[in-house]
């Protein structure tokens, strides 16, 4: 089943953010298959956010996600990659939508808590550089109450 990356940025783990984070991906009925708390370096920050490379704010954003530990994590689910990016809200918080996590959570784009996977193919490139050493493989039993 599909999969995607999601990280709750350094802003979200210091505001007390993921277990409201995660509790909203868990009682949307996806799974979780890979979750750690870790701090990355400059060179890791770059490589996650290579395409952006050459916008002005790639230095202060790479600054803001080596600044303070983040969550990583992986979820699986029937297109996880879109209806997560619709459970993290737009990019720039003063246009997300209220109930969305950055419309209840954020103000400014440059501290929008959480990250998500634009694609599917961005998903495995990121689960790749995030999880080399793999994912959980288990299913819920709850699959037959989530899924007709
Ligand atoms: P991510 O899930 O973090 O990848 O966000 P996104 O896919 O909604 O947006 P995008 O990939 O275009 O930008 C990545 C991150 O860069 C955003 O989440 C913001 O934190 C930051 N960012 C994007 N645009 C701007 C901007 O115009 N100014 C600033 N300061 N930060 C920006
Ligand atoms: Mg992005």
């Amino acid at each position: 089943m599909e999969q995607t990356f999601i990280m709750i940025k350094p802003d979200g783990v210091q505001r007390g953010l993921v277990g409201e984070i995660i509790g909203r991906f868990e009682k949307k009925g996806f799974a979780l298959k890979g979750l750690k708390l870790l701090t990355v370096d400059q060179a890791f920050a770059e490589k996650h956010y290579a395409d952006l490379s050459a916008k002005p704010f790639f230095n202060g954003l790479v600054e803001y996600i080596i600044s303070g530990p983040v969550v990583a994590m992986v979820w699986e689910g029937k297109n996880v990659v879109t209806t997560g990016r619709k459970i993290i809200g737009a990019t720039n918080p003063a246009e997300s939508a209220p109930g969305t996590i950055r419309g209840d959570f954020a103000i400014d784009i440059g501290r929008n808590v959480i990250h998500g996977s634009d694609a599917v193919e961005s998903a495995k490139k990121e689960i790749g550089l995030w999880f080399p050493e793999g994912v959980a493989n288990w299913s819920s039993s709850l699959h037959p109450w989530i899924y007709e």
